[in-house]
């Protein structure tokens, strides 16, 4: 039987409404909005189409955005600066810096001068090493709706092996960490892994964080598997496609997540519920 599709857009959206609500009780009773800021770098499509999307998303659920959109050139003690200012704005609950920066900017660095109260993506050190030790705080947004969708679909996770490809420090890592907590025993393939196959052909929960179009064959996933493809790519014919070979893996799988409408919105929707935790109005 062809694997049961795991609508993350129809999820998000349930949890985007969930996030409405509670802004709105927030609200009447007086209290301010919650508030993002948003810096985007540069004019990368990607990120600029990432960026609207989240800035949307906050007007959708009440949640003010206040946005920065910075010229490519920007130095890096300018957006420091920036930054140091925002930390302090009363107004402001949350940062979110899109990545990827430009070359002459130290993302580490400058990712740590984000306050780790504000830090909505989970990105800041203080926030993954907190993660590491199993007592997280502003979890990595990609990861965290990993784990609901995962939820949702009443996935078990001890006894399972669990195979993230990709081992960034903004998905691979922090979704490893992730599953890790749930309870499964966790693979982490990356670049210089030799024998893909062989580990993904052992993925009770595949998790394929590349961004490598069909870098996943179809005939390597497991029987009854759940595959998460949070990788996106778009072709040169417009279209957006995930690393899993998508037609061949939903005849073994159990479930699977369609690329786009998967994890994507999911990001989002887990950006807002971190800023609403930043802005200490749920837990
Ligand atoms: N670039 C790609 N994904 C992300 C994300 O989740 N957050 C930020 N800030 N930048 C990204």
């Amino acid at each position: 039987m062809p694997a049961q599709l795991i609508d993350g857009k129809k999820i998000a959206a349930e949890l985007k409404e969930e996030i409405t609500g509670i802004v709105r009780r927030h609200c009447a009773d007086g209290k301010r909005p919650p508030g993002l800021a948003v810096i985007l770098i540069g004019e990368d499509p990607a990120s600029t189409i990432y960026v609207k999307n989240k800035r949307e998303a906050c007007v959708q659920v009440g949640v003010l955005s206040f946005y920065h959109h910075l010229p490519d050139t920007i130095e890096e003690k300018k957006l420091i600066d920036l930054i140091n200012s925002l930390n302090k704005d009363n107004n402001v609950d949350g940062i979110l810096l899109q990545l990827p920066l430009p070359k002459h900017i130290d993302a580490e660095k400058v990712l740590e001068c984000i306050d780790p109260g504000k830090d909505v993506d989970g990105f800041h050190a203080y926030n993954l090493g907190r993660l590491a030790q199993r007592r997280p705080l502003l979890r990595p947004c990609t990861p965290q709706g990993v784990i609901l969708l995962l939820n949702h679909i009443g996935q078990s996770y001890k006894g399972k092996h669990a195979v993230v490809v990709g081992a960034s420090n903004i998905v691979g890592r922090p979704m490893a960490l992730e599953l890790l907590i749930a309870g499964a025993t966790v693979t982490i393939c990356h670049r210089f892994t030799t024998d893909l196959a062989y580990f993904v052909k052992q993925a009770d929960i595949l998790v394929s964080a590349i961004g490598k179009p069909g870098i996943i064959r179809g005939e390597w996933i497991k029987e009854g598997a759940t595959v998460i493809d949070i990788g996106i790519t778009r072709l040169a014919d417009g279209t957006l496609t995930g690393d899993v070979e998508f037609a061949a893996a939903k005849e073994r799988a159990a479930w699977i997540t369609p690329v786009p409408g998967g994890v994507g919105p999911m990001t989002v929707a887990v950006l807002l519920k971190n800023t609403l935790i930043a802005a200490k109005i749920i837990d």
